[in-house]
Order: structure tokens, then sequence, then C-alpha cells
């Protein structure tokens, strides 16, 4: 990991592109990332984060990723991993919701990275849809049940974007309990695994 990802003190890359998320969230996810089979990003941006999950998941894992636009993407010029699948598509079209729902359902231990532009809403949404062990992940989350300020640990500079209070209700609903909270939390991501 040493060498392709690196940090400019806020953000980091990988083998130069650009990843949303500080390096200690990077590392966090390092820890978890080659349990899975399937791993589902609503938003890509620039393909970061998802090139990030193909190179450190394991060889049988299928990586698919949406955004709504591409344009981002394809301005990087930058040879992604054969296991990613990139889907220029609003992730709230009725033909993404079935789309993803269907991934799930049809695959082994999935994790749900909702990274897009409505945060509670894909969360709200998607975690209907887990099976037993799958794993769902928001980022810009605050917990705001705890009191405590947003990005206390993290030279983090954007607002939150995902409240505890705005998922509670599917958390208990979907039997989701909270997963590696603390680490991810101070990275500014909420964690949960479907019991
Ligand atoms: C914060 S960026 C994602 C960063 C990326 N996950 C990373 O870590 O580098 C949010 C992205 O969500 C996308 N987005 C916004 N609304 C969306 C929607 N309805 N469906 C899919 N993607 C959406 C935006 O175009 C933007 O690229």
């Amino acid at each position: 990991m040493i060498n392709k990802i690196k940090t400019n003190g806020i953000y980091s890359s990988i083998d130069g592109l650009h990843i949303s998320h500080p390096l200690s969230a990077i590392e966090c996810l390092s820890e978890v990332v080659a349990d899975f089979e399937t791993i589902i990003e609503i938003g890509y941006y620039r393909g970061g984060l998802t090139q990030y999950f193909a190179e450190f998941s394991r060889d049988s894992c299928q990586v698919i990723a949406y955004d709504i636009k591409d344009d981002e993407r394809k301005k990087q010029n930058f040879q992604f991993n054969s296991k990613i699948t990139f889907k220029t598509q609003n992730c709230f079209s009725e033909e993404s919701v079935l789309e993803i729902k269907s991934i799930i359902l049809n695959s082994n231990k999935t994790l749900l990275f909702c990274d897009g532009g409505d945060k509670d809403r894909e969360f709200n949404l998607f975690s209907d849809f887990l099976k037993q062990d799958d794993v769902i992940m928001v980022h810009d989350y605050h917990d705001d049940s705890l009191n405590e300020e947003y990005a206390m640990h993290v030279n983090w500079h954007h607002a939150p974007e995902c409240f505890y209070s705005e998922i509670e209700r599917s958390v208990t609903n979907n039997n989701l309990k909270k997963y590696n909270y603390e680490p991810y939390r101070n990275n500014l991501i909420g964690s949960f695994i479907k019991e």
C-alpha cells in the first residue's frame, strides 16, 4: 500500500489518482476490503476510491461503481483495474435501484459504499436490500446522538451529509449493527453490518 497510496495532508491518492477520503480512512478500509466478494460504490467521481477497492480486494471480487456523470473520471486518462464496472447512471433511477438490489441479492458478501449526492437517501434506500453479513458504509457521516464535534479527528473541510438521526430508522428496521464503528466514525464514515 505504501508506494501506491499517498496523501496531500487532506485527501489521498492511488497511483496519482485522487481519492476523496483522508489517508486514515483508507487505512481503516484496508483492514476489511479483502473480506468482500462484491463492492458497490455509489458516487465514484474521478474513480480513485473505486480503483483502491479493485486493487486491494481479493481477485474474485467484482467492483461496481455508479455515478450520474462520467466527465471527471474520463478526464483522468487513467488505466483502471479490469475488475471495475463503471456505470454512468442516476443511482435513484428505477433501473439502477432494481439493478443494485439484484446485484446484492445474487452476490456473496457485499460492501455497499454510499458516497453519492444524497447519502441519507442512499443509505435508507439501499440498506433494505442487504443480506446477512453484508456491510453498508456512508461517507460524510456524523453520529449526532453523540456529543462530539464533526471531523474533530481529521483535517476535513466539508460539512456532514449523513446524520445518524436520519438513518436510525433503517438501522433498526433492517437489523443493522455498528461495525468497527469507532475507527470509521472518526474518519467520517458510518459503518454497519446486517445481522
Ligand atoms: C463525493 S463524490 C464521490 C467521491 C468518490 N467516492 C471518492 O471517494 O473519490 C460524489 C459523487 O456523487 C455523484 N452523484 C451525485 N448524485 C448522484 C446520483 N443521483 N447517482 C449517482 N451518482 C451521483 C457526483 O456526480 C459525484 O461524482
